[in-house]
């Protein structure tokens, strides 16, 4: 598995694990139609065979300003191919053998569009296979991690590489290619892979072993540079230039009709609350539901910046009591993050019927939730993740969806938060989960503990802060735990609550390490903790990874 440092964060304010079938009623298009027909960028075909790593390759190449998209390869059909009409194509690597009968294929007719077209592992394999080459598996043709691959010839997909004689690569394939294809040289070896750099010249066909997109190819970004500049790309995707077309693309798709916005403070929401701003000004009206639940001065910070800062109508729905009334007496963890979707899709629904012919409903979904994946168990899947879903809103709500960032990487959106003129405390934050606080406070939830809870969070976020390792971090937080230990502070016996420091790096929230502070730094932020939050005698060090723990405590 190949670790990549990318903050993925969710910010939805609707707890997850509640989440069921999308409903019927949220009209989600296809593809933001609207964009994609104002779409004038050069573009880049990924055919995705199923390789971990797909995502950054689309990654890399955004980095470049080439606008990509990954598409899986059971849906890459003539007809697709033509109204995409891609500047180049990348085949990805992906976990099947091109030597087993039935394995995925590229469409032929990528090899007769006339443009550049790069095999990647698999994608190499196919791209041979398919040419006239031939593969083999078996005994001395597997190669997993670190290689050096030496050159043989000069390729211009090459400059700038081989300048210590070899270059690291990141090989991860079990079959190899044998024999070339009619028409290709060999530029590069390895020791397992004799055929690891392929390239026919005259028609700008390329193919390598290894995985140029991964950090632990250190000169890859380089490959993808060399590739991007063969093929004609005048980086032509910038946020400015994306920004220019959203907003006309919202325009279009909105009319003079209404939308409203879950707005949570987290990055997406945020920045698409912005850019639908800028595009149809106070025909948006944002809620943002209070539930008790939140962070030291969240609300104030949240509101303050969109109503006061940013002019945004942002309706803010303080229903702490309701949410804390019915939490009153609750401990397991499934029965609380219910009560909390409930509640909130039920303020959500009453402040937005207040909103006279709303039709539209904002959210921030981002390109990783919807790439569809590639499926081996039969036909192209479906499966779209929809983690952005404010799901479980009553179909008779019949709200169409618009999503402005649909095409954008993390890293994306917050360049597109910068440009729309967010501050970077807003850009940058750690994801925060839609049950707030309540996940993170273990057993009965009462306000003392969430009091105490807040406190002990804003000094360790603050310790985080003042060690310069917030952006180093994807997500850290205080969960006070449901238990009293005793202590001695000055010559008096304490019986305080204990709390946990959670902390952890992660790509996605789906695995995670936990990170690895030093122990000064520990011992600082808990004779911190423990001078300054009244109601903690003992602090904790989670170093639980995921699997097999989870990230939030509950
Ligand atoms: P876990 O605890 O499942 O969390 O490892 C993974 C990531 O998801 C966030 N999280 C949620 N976000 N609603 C959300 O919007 C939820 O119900 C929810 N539960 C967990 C969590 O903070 C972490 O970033």
């Amino acid at each position: 598995m190949i670790l990549r440092r990318l903050r993925g964060e969710s910010d939805i304010t609707v707890p997850s694990r509640q989440r069921g079938p999308r409903p019927l009623a949220l009209i989600r298009p296809a593809l933001y139609p609207a964009i994609m027909e104002n779409q004038t960028h050069e573009r880049l075909l990924i055919i995705d065979f199923g390789s971990q790593v797909t995502q950054l390759i689309a990654r890399r190449l955004r980095e470049l300003n080439v606008y990509c998209e990954i598409h899986p390869y059971q849906n890459v059909t003539d007809r697709f191919l033509t109204d995409f009409a891609p500047k180049a194509v990348i085949l990805s690597g992906g976990p099947d053998s091109v030597t087993r009968e039935g394995s995925p294929r590229a469409p032929d007719t990528v090899f007769t569009l006339g443009v550049p077209v790069l095999g990647i592992c698999y994608g190499q394999q196919t791209m041979m296979t398919q040419l006239g080459g031939r593969v083999v598996s078996g005994h001395g043709t597997a190669e997993f991690g670190r290689a050096f691959v030496s050159p043989q010839g000069k390729l211009p997909l090459l400059d700038g590489w081989f300048a210590d004689e070899t270059e690291q690569v990141w090989m991860s394939h079990g079959d190899h290619v044998s024999e070339i294809a009619p028409g290709f040289e060999i530029y590069g070896t390895s020791p397992n892979a004799p055929l690891a750099i392929t390239a026919d010249v005259s028609r700008n066909f390329y193919a390598v072993q290894f995985h140029p997109e991964v950090h632990h190819t250190p000169n890859g970004a380089k490959l993808y540079e060399n590739f991007v500049k063969l093929a004609g790309f005048t980086g032509d995707w910038t946020m400015g230039a994306y920004r220019e077309q959203a907003i006309t693309a919202i325009r279009e798709q909105i009319g003079d009709k209404k939308v409203i916005c879950a707005l949570s403070g987290g990055v997406d929401s945020s920045v698409a609350a912005a850019l639908i701003h800028e595009a149809v000004g106070d025909q948006l009206t944002c809620v943002f539901v209070d539930h008790g639940l939140l962070r030291q001065d969240e609300a104030v910070e949240v509101v303050g910046m969109f109503r006061d800062n940013m002019n945004l109508s942002v309706i803010h729905a303080e229903e702490q009591e309701l949410f804390l009334g019915e939490l009153e007496g609750v401990s397991d963890p499934e029965t609380k993050r219910k009560i909390i979707g409930k509640l909130f899709i039920d303020v959500f629904q009453k402040y937005a019927n207040d909103i006279d012919g709303a039709e539209f409903l904002a959210q921030g979904t981002l390109y990783p939730d919807v790439i569809e994946s590639v499926s081996f168990s039969g036909g192209p899947s479906v499966t779209i993740k929809s983690h952005h879903n404010v799901g479980g809103l009553p179909e008779k709500m019949g709200l169409k969806l618009v999503e402005p960032l649909r095409e954008l990487f993390k890293d994306e959106v917050r360049a597109l938060g910068r440009e729309l003129g967010l501050p970077d405390s807003f850009i940058g934050r750690h994801p925060f989960p839609g049950p707030g606080l309540a996940i993170r406070c273990p057993g009965e939830i009462t306000r003392e503990k969430l009091d105490i809870l807040r406190k002990a969070d804003a000094v360790y976020i603050d310790q985080i802060r003042k060690h310069g390792l917030y952006d180093e971090i994807w997500q850290a937080f205080v969960a006070i735990l449901p238990v009293r230990t005793v202590g001695v502070m000055g010559d008096g016996r304490t019986y305080d609550y204990a709390c946990a420091l959670r902390a952890v790096n992660s790509v996605d929230g789906m695995t995670a390490d936990y990170y690895p502070f030093s122990h000064e730094f520990l011992g600082e932020t808990a004779t911190r903790i423990i001078n300054e939050v009244k109601g903690i005698n003992r602090v904790t060090y989670d170093i639980t990874s995921k699997p097999p723990g989870t990230i939030e405590w509950e």
